[in-house]
Formats: C-alpha cells, structure tokens, sequence
C-alpha cells in the first residue's frame, strides 16, 4: 500500500522524464480517476492510502501516459466548446483551435432560430457539427468522414448530448447529387504536410491517425478535393468555414479564387493570432476579398 504523495510524486517523476510538461497536474487528475475521487481531495489528503487497485489502475495510466498517449485517450473525452465529447484514436482529439470555425459561422448566422441546413466535411468527434447543432436550435445537419470508426463515435456523441434527432452521419466525400444545398459547411480536413508529421509531438505523431493528419505533400490534397465541390453544395446565401493551418489561407484562397463559383470573404484568426479559418460563399470570384483581384 503507497500514501497518494507517493503515488503522486512517483508518477510525477516518471511523466517528468518523459517530457510532459505539466507532470503534477497529469499526475493529479489521473490519481483522482484512478481512485474515483476529486483532485482537490487529493491533494488535501496526501496520507491517504492508495488501495491496492486503485494504484495498479493508476500506474497503468501513468505507464501509458509515460509513452506519450494524449491524455484525452487515457480518459476517453475532451471538452470542446464547454461540451463533452468521447475521443478514441481513429480520429482527432478536438482542439482549441477549431472553436474559432463554430464561432465564425456563428457570428454569419443572422438568425439563429432560422432552420439552417448544416453539413461537417471530415467531422471525426462530430464536434464542429454538435457545437453549432447546440448554438442552433432548429437547424439540422449532416456530418460525413472516410472512417466509419470516426461516424459511429459521432453518432455517440450526438446521442449523449441530445443532439441525435438534428443529425446525421454518412460515410463519404462530401456530398452527394440529390443533397439538399447546405446553408453552412464546416471542415476541418487533413492539412498538415506528410512530410512534416514525424517532426510534430509524439501525443500527434505517433498517437493520431494519419487520415486526419496528412494532407498530402504540401497539406493541401483535400483542399484541392473539396474545394470543387462547394459551389453545388452551398445554398445561394451560404458560406463555407474552413479550418486551415497557419501560412495556408492565402494557398488555400488561392485554391478558392480559381474555382467558378466561389467568393472569398475575409479570413478569421484564431486566439494565438493564426490566420485559422478561410471564408469562401457562393458567387462570383474574389468579390468579397478586399485582398483578392476584383
Ligand atoms: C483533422 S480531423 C478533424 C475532425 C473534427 N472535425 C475536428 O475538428 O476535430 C479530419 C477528419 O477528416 C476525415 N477525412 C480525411 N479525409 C477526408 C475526406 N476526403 N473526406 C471526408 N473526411 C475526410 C478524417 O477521417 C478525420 O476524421
């Protein structure tokens, strides 16, 4: 039987050395998982015993976490836009980043009582699509990806958070002839370059599938599939978010700019000040862009 410092202070040595920066806050919250209890009451109680499972279930954890395991796998969820949402390693851990496409699209909504028609290119977790299903109450939405793995753990999260009646999930592209025209689209779609994966933090590299990372040589493959697509799949009023890695708006602009059809509004930064979402309606060309040829 170990005392919860001790538990705590061995795990956060073996986390240390393996490169976690915030070792004694990992530490803590996996003890507090490990033995069903609040982290503050750990803390409180460093004497306390550690029962005999508990510390086998904790050092497994720690051991995983200690191979750079994403911390979001350990505990099976990650919170996105204050939601909770199940992960699993066939698809992206949620991240911060991507809130700045739900409010993006959020802020183009003039009436968010309206029924819109929503549709998630590539929507793993499903959680761009919940998000906005939660901000919108009467709208509907159809969520697509490659890896059926990826639907199902969506149609859960749909299902645990309410929102199962307002959506859908299909294995596919994008769309399909006899699709209803989508009044917003959102994806965050593969954008990092293959050759740049390995160099990325072990949790990413070795940890997330490579269907939601690599967007081929220079990142843009899907962009250069998709982005074709949208001038059948967007109503007349609607708009695309896109989220983008930073340097590749203006080539994925570019990449909008030469399609017949589609217009480029202005982009929008994310918290960091990254460049982080391309904004692309329906339309002529480049109106919309100050920065684009008119
Ligand atoms: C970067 S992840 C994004 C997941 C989720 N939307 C998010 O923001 O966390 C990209 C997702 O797109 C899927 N995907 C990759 N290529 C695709 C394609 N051509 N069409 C549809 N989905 C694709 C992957 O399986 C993965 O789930």
């Amino acid at each position: 039987m170990s005392s919860v410092g001790e538990a705590l202070a061995e795990a956060r040595r073996l986390l240390a050395e393996a490169g976690i920066p915030s070792a004694a806050l990992e530490a803590r919250l996996l003890l507090a998982r490990a033995t069903g209890t609040r982290q503050e009451t750990l803390l409180g109680w460093p004497e306390r015993d550690v029962p005999a499972a508990a510390r086998a279930a904790f050092d497994a954890l720690v051991a995983r976490r200690a191979r750079r395991e994403p911390f979001a796998h350990l505990v099976g969820t990650r919170e996105f836009w204050g939601l909770p949402f199940a992960v699993s390693p066939v698809t992206l851990v949620p991240r911060p980043d991507s809130e700045s496409v739900v409010e993006a699209a959020l802020e183009a909504v003039p009436d968010r009582a309206a029924p819109l028609r929503l549709l998630d290119i590539g929507t793993g977790t499903g959680c761009l699509l919940l998000a906005l299903l939660h901000e919108l109450p009467h709208a509907s939405g159809l969520g697509v990806d490659i890896v059926p793995a990826a639907l199902e753990l969506a149609a859960a999260n749909a299902e645990a958070l309410g929102l199962a009646p307002r959506a859908r999930w299909r294995l596919r592209d994008a769309w399909m002839p006899g699709d209803a025209p989508a009044d917003i689209v959102v994806a965050n779609l593969p954008y990092i370059p293959e050759g740049e994966i390995a160099a990325l933090e072990p949790e990413v590299a070795f940890h997330e599938p490579a269907s939601a990372l690599s967007g081929g040589p220079d990142g843009l493959d899907a962009f250069r599939a998709i982005l074709p697509l949208l001038p059948r799949i967007l109503a007349p009023d609607g708009r695309a978010f896109l989220e983008v890695g930073a340097g590749q708006a203006g080539p994925v602009e570019a990449i909008a700019t030469g399609i017949e059809g589609l217009r480029v509004l202005p982009r929008r930064r994310d918290l960091a000040g990254v460049e982080r979402v391309v904004v692309l309606a329906a339309g002529q060309i480049g109106l919309g862009n100050p920065a684009s040829p008119a």
